[in-house]
């Protein structure tokens, strides 16, 4: 090596350190640039499916570098990476055996140098076509009843794919079956077909559909192998027996065969049926027999079908029956009788050929003969047929109702209630033939209208219901199917009794009477039947003081001369037949208020001065004898004993006034009552009273006020302690006593004293003093 490349060589060296500094030094300060980034598919970006295909990625780099720079390429498809490469070159490819739907979609790439980084557009791949689907069975021969498995697979595709497999005849193309079924993650599907009766030699076709982006790619159809089918059994033949003319009876067979393939997993049921009916039926045998004595409704279209679980094969034959004879008809007379009238019945058959007869009512012959005669009874209603038989054939006519019908008995009528009935209760009156045939329409007359009718389908009574208001007459009409005319019931005639109603107290003339003058009281209801008892009462008192019973519709009560015990409040009660116990009428009160005239006051004042004078008189000469003899004297009391009373008693109470009204009311109603007592019956619950007054001073001195008829007497004891507890005695010894007859039956016993009555209504101790009253209000013995 010369001098100079030594020093040369040196130099070189240097350079080339110099260079390769520089170079590192450019390396880190060189630039780079992507210009362009873009794809390209080879052949096509629309390929035909299972061509090979080729996508590049070609990147257009700028730099100061001599040394072409190091960049990653990475493809995507649909947004998903699925290549990348690191490399210099410009161009990046990746290839695509064969490629398929599935392929189709929208690619890119992208460049990555250093820290930039640079995207294609997007690129869409279309791969057109599908690959034929194979299509494979799982046999070649199949039988009725069974299935074929049919098998379609596009092995090149991914899933989803849509697959459409059709079954069809061999010779006709005609599509009998057509399944579709989409695979989702399979590229095949297992679709089964059944095999049906009219399936002789069948092929199955396959078709696939995938879709590509926005596009459906649809293959071609694709054909199986052929599969032969075998009946499981054949079509039902029909054998008629006789064959021929068919005449009414004649035995009749309709027969039924088949054949069954041996390899049949089930034997079939044979069926026969006419219309909807089965006359026939077998199971496990080729044939069915339905054998039936021929007749003419036997005529008809017969089916046969035999059926297997999935097969059902239908023959159907028409038979034809020529008639013997028709059918015959049974006349009648009339079909609704008059019991006793004749009954004519006649069966005959058209054109009268030589039969045998039956007559029968429902199940029950009646007569062998053609014709039928016999006097109707209620029994002989009913149903009637004939039967015609010539030889074997037997032919029922049609059915005749006949009703014969049993005259009514005459209808009787009656009522619930009693002799007797109360306005506006309700009476109920009752129909009621007893023979006669129903259904019975019965009517009831009231006053010779009718009220109400119905019909019984018994002989039971018809019931009416009505409420009468005044006497009636009532009468029942019954009619049924008889010829005969309505019959008539005989007339019922009702009494009505009207309860007493606003019963009425009033007074004539005024309400202020003038002492001496008349009270007359009317006592009115404003209707009512008679008799009508009327009682008139004061108030406060208990018992009536004066009673009438008048078919009238008005009462009077009088009292020639009124006094002031007359004053008062009066009523009234009326009641009759029809009034409930416990419920009789209670008319208004009438207040009677009695006066003195002026004259009297006058002259009872005159007389009072006068008695004033003449008491001082005696009271001065009593004193001279009293004087002079020492003399005790009795206090005797007669009547009237209500001023007495009134006079000795201070201390009047409630009971008290009682005891006065009952003490007046002998006084006043005794004249009223009297010639009732003598009008009535022997026991009679009226009361008299009788008076007795004792001294205190001497008990057993009586005095008896006795105005009328009873003549009872009483002596009262005084008894210091003992206690008078109860207003009703029946001759308590030592208490009261009775002292002559007649003999008293019941006795109620009131003690009277000063003016207080002991009776039942004030129970308790009775206080003793000077004078005391002992009455007797008893029951009158039934002799007297
Ligand atoms: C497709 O590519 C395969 C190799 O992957 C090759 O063997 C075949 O010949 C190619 N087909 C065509 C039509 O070029
Ligand atoms: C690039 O591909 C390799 C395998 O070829 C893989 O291991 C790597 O993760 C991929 N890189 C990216 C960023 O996907
Ligand atoms: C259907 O046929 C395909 C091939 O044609 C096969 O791969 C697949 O397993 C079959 N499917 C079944 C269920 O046998
Ligand atoms: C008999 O009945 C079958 C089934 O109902 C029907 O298909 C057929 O037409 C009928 N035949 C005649 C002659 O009516
Ligand atoms: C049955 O046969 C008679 C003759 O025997 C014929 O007149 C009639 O039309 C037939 N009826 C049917 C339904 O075929
Ligand atoms: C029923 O027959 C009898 C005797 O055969 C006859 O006297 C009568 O008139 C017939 N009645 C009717 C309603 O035909
Ligand atoms: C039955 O009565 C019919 C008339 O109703 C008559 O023509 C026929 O001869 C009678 N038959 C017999 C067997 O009496
Ligand atoms: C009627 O019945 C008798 C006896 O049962 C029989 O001998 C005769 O043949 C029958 N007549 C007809 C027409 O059927
Ligand atoms: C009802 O009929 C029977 C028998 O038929 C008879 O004894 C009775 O007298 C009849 N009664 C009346 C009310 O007609
Ligand atoms: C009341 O009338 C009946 C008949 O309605 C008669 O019998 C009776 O005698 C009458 N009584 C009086 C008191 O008039």
């Amino acid at each position: 090596m010369p001098p100079g490349w030594a020093r040369g060589g040196k130099m070189q060296l240097g350079v080339l350190l110099t260079l390769l500094l520089c170079s590192s030094l450019e390396g880190q300060e060189n630039s780079f640039t992507i210009n362009s980034i873009h794809m390209s598919s080879l052949p096509d970006w629309t390929v035909p499916n299972g061509q090979n295909l080729t996508l590049q990625c070609v990147v257009d780099v700028s730099t100061t570098s001599h040394v072409t720079p190091q960049q990653l390429v990475l493809f995507y498809k649909d947004d998903v990476l699925f290549y990348n490469v690191s490399s210099t070159e410009s161009t990046e490819s990746f290839f695509i055996p064969q490629a398929r739907v599935y392929d189709s979609g929208t690619y890119k790439c992208t460049v990555v140098l250093n820290n930039k980084e640079k995207t294609s557009q997007e690129y869409q791949v279309s791969v057109k076509g599908v690959p034929n689907p194979r299509v494979t069975l799982d046999k070649r021969e199949a039988i009725e009843g069974g299935f074929v498995m049919v098998n379609c697979s596009v092995l090149e595709e991914k899933g989803p794919i849509h697959f459409t497999i059709e079954k069809l005849e061999l010779d006709t193309k005609i599509v009998k079956h057509r399944r579709e079924k989409t695979s989702r993650d399979q590229n095949f599907v297992m679709l089964e077909f059944p095999v049906e009766e009219q399936d002789h030699v069948l092929i199955f076709r396959c078709q696939a559909r995938i879709i590509s982006g926005i596009h459906m790619e649809i293959s071609e159809s694709t054909r199986s192998e052929l599969v032969t089918v075998r009946e499981s059994f054949s079509v039902p033949k029909f054998h008629v027996i006789p064959t021929g003319m068919i005449t009414e009876g004649d035995q009749l067979h309709i027969k039924c065969t088949i054949q069954v393939t041996p390899l049949a997993q089930e034997f079939p049921e044979i069926i026969i049926q006419k219309d909807k009916v089965i006359v026939a039926h077998s199971k496990h045998s080729e044939e069915a027999t339905y054998s039936v004595m021929a007749m003419v409704e036997h005529n008809g279209n017969y089916t046969c079908k035999v059926e297997s679980s999935r097969i059902s094969k239908v023959s159907s034959i028409v038979v034809n029956i020529t008639e013997l004879f028709p059918k015959p008809t049974l006349e009648f007379s009339s079909s609704r009788l008059d019991q006793g009238e004749s009954l004519n019945l006649s069966c005959s058959i058209p054109g009268a050929p030589a039969a045998n007869f039956t007559l029968q009512k429902e199940d029950m012959i009646v007569s062998q003969a053609q014709n039928f005669t016999k006097i109707a009874s209620e029994w002989d209603s009913g149903a009637y047929t004939c039967t015609a038989a010539i030889g074997k054939v037997v032919k029922k006519s049609n059915t005749v109702q006949i009703s014969v019908c049993e005259m009514l008995s005459e209808p009787r009528i009656s009522h619930d209630a009693q002799s007797e009935v109360i306005k506006g209760q309700t009476i109920e009156v009752s129909c009621q033939s007893i023979n006669g045939t129903w259904p019975i329409a019965y009517q009831l007359l009231k006053a010779n209208r009718v009220l109400e009718g119905c019909t019984k389908n018994s002989n039971d009574p018809a019931v009416f219901k009505d409420k009468p208001t005044k006497d009636v007459e009532y009468q029942c009409v019954a009619d049924n199917c008889h010829s005969h005319a309505k019959m008539f019931s005989e007339v019922l005639r009702v009494k009505v009794i009207a309860p007493v109603s606003e019963v009425k107290l009033s007074i004539l003339l005024s309400e202020a009477v003038e002492s001496g003058k008349e009270i007359v009281l009317r006592c009115s209801v404003k209707e009512g039947s008679g008799p009508i008892t009327y009682r008139f009462y004061r108030e406060k008192e208990n018992k009536f003081f004066h009673q009438v019973i008048s078919n009238d519709t008005q009462v009077f009560w009088s009292k020639p001369q009124a006094s002031k015990e007359q004053e008062g409040q009066y009523y009234c009660t009326a009641f009759n037949r029809a009034t409930v116990a416990g419920s009789t009428p209670h008319s208004n009160l009438l207040p009677v208020r009695v006066f003195l005239s002026p004259w009297k006051k006058g002259l009872i004042a005159a007389i009072a001065i006068g008695v004033i004078i003449a008491t001082l008189v005696i009271g001065a000469k009593c004193y001279f004898l009293r004087k002079a003899k020492a003399k005790q004297m009795p206090v005797e009391m007669s009547r009237p004993a209500v001023p007495l009373l009134n006079s000795n008693n201070e201390k009047v109470s409630d009971p008290n006034v009682e005891a006065n009204s009952h003490y007046g009311y002998d006084d006043v109603g005794n004249h009223a009552m009297k010639p009732i007592n003598d009008n009535k019956e022997p026991l009679n619950l009226d009361v008299e009273y009788t008076e007795v007054e004792v001294s205190s001073a001497e008990p057993h001195r009586d005095f008896v006020e006795n105005r009328y008829s009873v003549s009872t007497h009483c002596m009262c004891n005084i008894f210091e302690s003992a206690p008078l507890n109860s207003g009703v005695f029946s001759d308590s010894p030592g208490v009261c006593t009775p002292t002559n007859s007649p003999p008293v039956l019941h006795a109620n016993l009131v003690c009277v004293r000063s003016g207080v009555l002991g009776s039942s209504d004030e129970p308790g101790p009775v206080q003793i003093s000077n004078i005391l009253f002992c009455c007797f209000r008893h029951y009158i013995s039934a002799h007297m």
